[in-house]
């Protein structure tokens, strides 16, 4: 089944239960400054989510077009885009769960004939973030009943099974998501539906949308009880065509073979990134956005730069991007009649922003020529943050000109840049703060046991070179070579629960830099400290200078469990994990 015939086959369905079919909105939202771009289908209904009410009735069908900056670093992997088409349908307080779960199901394994034992869902479980909205156990029946068995069905917390708001306020509630399992194995069983491990393809979510985030962070309860669902159009038709990724799809192909066919040295990660962000500029563009150096230019013109350092790793020389730009026009005028119409502009804008990056990134080389053999730590950081040099574009000049960089010596200038300037477009770009929650600190404390587990594992060089902490999930990232060998994994991940079995007491401590350092702290040593710097100890196990808040006895955090190892770039690894609380099956 090709994606039209998806998108046909889904409006024709929710035609036949009664809903009629409306426009997608624009990517920039129309009526909503405090957000940057349309993000999903149910973006421009917010008004009729709330209660107002809509010129074509109560149940409406769509394909939206949308962008989200979250997923920026996944890009590259099988299944995120920054850019994608969401098919959604729309209960404006009339149908409810059982309609809803039951005409989802009744599209997958009728309409789509997708195969029954290879469907899991996720439903929402509680979460204290959410205080006075219960599990949803409605939801768990309705899918029992209609034949997922209790270990495919996932009770899980905000993070993975609430949507919404749209920014601050809003409508939101409770979801369930439907995920196919692809068959491709990637981390066995440290992947589950819900993280992006590869081998499960989330496909669908319908949200129930029954409450209103208030500006003082209440939900109460709204006019009108609401179902808001999406279904991602690239997985949906890379699962129904067999395939792992999205890529392999007709909507990607021919863009991905233009690539190919300018790419000296082909790498598929990377074609894939320089596709996604393509595809998204040409979209964003049509859409009235230009590239610049605030809000939804800065975003547009991050996509821009980003494809062009990564179409230099695989050997692209020449100009490209109105190249890849056209097959994405080809592709996809006939539904977006306003990328055809817009090509002269898009054209014009991607050649004036390539002319401009291009000239920074020569003016780079030539600052990269006059560098001696061996590139220092604090030199390569300059490269990247004054040209906009990515460390691997640096290392493959640095190789072509038989140079050697220091890798760990860029990897702390980096991390210590990224904990003294982030600015607020780069924030919203990353797509958000870490807060200070109970959750949070102790996935902090948790981050320093793994540092410290990571160096007894795989040896004392491995250090810190960043990291990123929401209360559902942990992000480390750090210094070494190769992949993890999954009995590397396990050691780890063992260690750190032992640690926590151990219900070490942390301490702080004040010192100077100076006798930090003797005592064996881990940490930056270079760049501006203050006259004392805090070290915080874990029992004898652990001792890191650190500015963060911690748990006081590691018995507090939970039980440690990575989800994902992965590759980041050159000489970096990334390692995602959560704590014991956020990943509870249900019945087992
Ligand atoms: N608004 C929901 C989503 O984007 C359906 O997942």
């Amino acid at each position: 089944m090709t994606a039209e015939e998806l998108k046909k086959k889904y409006l024709d369905f929710f035609k036949r239960k009664g809903h009629i079919v409306i426009p997608s909105a624009p990517l920039i939202p129309e009526h909503d400054p405090s957000v940057l771009f349309t993000t999903a289908g149910m973006h421009p209904l917010v008004p009729y989510l709330l209660g107002q009410e809509h010129p074509a009735g109560k149940r409406l069908v769509n394909v939206q077009k949308s962008f989200r900056t979250d997923d920026i670093d996944d890009v590259g992997d099988p299944w995120h885009n920054t850019f994608f088409e969401m098919l959604g349908n729309w209960s404006l307080g009339d149908y409810w769960k059982k309609e809803a779960i039951e005409w989802s199901f009744e599209f997958l394994i009728k309409e789509l004939r997708l195969d029954q034992n290879r469907i899991y869902v996720t439903v929402f479980g509680g979460d204290h973030k959410v205080p006075g909205v219960e599990a949803d156990e409605e939801t768990i029946l309705i899918w029992k009943k209609l034949g997922i068995p209790e270990n495919k069905i996932y009770r899980l917390g905000k993070k993975d099974n609430w949507w919404g708001p749209v920014g601050q306020t809003g409508p939101c509630g409770p979801d369930t998501e439907m995920f196919y399992d692809t068959g491709v194995p990637e981390h066995g069983d440290l992947c589950r539906p819900g993280e992006t491990c590869g081998k499960y393809a989330e496909i669908w979510n319908d949200v129930f949308m029954e409450f209103n985030k208030t500006a003082d962070g209440k939900y109460e309860p709204l006019k009108q009880k609401n179902v808001d669902t999406g279904m991602g159009v690239e997985r949906t038709t890379a699962v129904l065509q067999g395939k792992d990724n999205v890529y392999a799809t007709e909507l990607f192909g021919p863009i991905m073979k233009e690539i190919k066919k300018l790419a000296k040295n082909w790498e598929v990660r990377r074609a894939r990134i320089i596709a996604d962000h393509l595809r998204a500029a040409t979209f964003l563009i049509a859409d009235g956005v230009t590239p610049s150096n605030v809000e939804r230019g800065y975003v547009l013109r991050r996509l821009i730069r980003r494809a062009i350092r990564f179409a230099r790793l695989v050997g692209i020389e020449k100009d490209f991007t109105t190249d890849v730009a056209s097959v994405v026009i080809d592709t996809y005028q006939q539904d977006w009649p306003e990328v055809g119409r817009n090509k002269e502009k898009i054209f014009a804008e991607l050649h004036q922003e390539e002319t401009k990056f291009k000239k920074t990134l020569t003016e780079g080389i030539k600052r990269f020529e006059k560098l001696g053999a061996a590139i220092s730590g604090r030199e390569a950081f300059d490269l990247y943050q004054s040209y906009g040099f990515p460390l691997e574009l640096t290392i493959e000049l640095a190789k072509e000109k038989g140079k050697k960089v220091d890798i760990e010596g860029f990897n702390k200038e980096f991390e210590k840049h990224q904990e003294i300037s982030r600015s607020g477009a780069e924030q919203r770009f990353a797509g958000g703060l870490i807060d200070h929650s109970d959750k949070t600190i102790r996935g902090h404390t948790a981050t320093h046991l793994l540092h410290q587990a990571l160096r007894e594992v795989l040896g004392d060089y491995v250090h810190q070179t960043g990291s990123n902490i929401t209360p559902e999930r942990i992000r480390f990232d750090f210094s070494h070579p190769e992949r993890l060998t999954p009995e590397q994994i396990k050691k780890v991940e063992d260690i750190v629960n032992q640690k926590i079995k151990e219900d070490l007491v942390v301490k702080r401590e004040m010192m100077s830099l100076d006798e930090a350092k003797k005592s064996g702290a881990i940490g930056l040593f270079e760049g501006k400290y203050a006259d004392k710097v805090s070290v915080y100890s874990i029992g004898s196990f652990s001792k890191e200078i650190c500015g963060g808040s911690h748990v006081e006895r590691t018995s507090q955090i939970g039980k440690f469990k990575i989800i994902k190892e992965e590759a980041l770039g050159a000489g970096q690894r990334r390692i995602r994990a959560v704590l014991e609380q956020f990943l509870k099956r249900l019945f087992t």
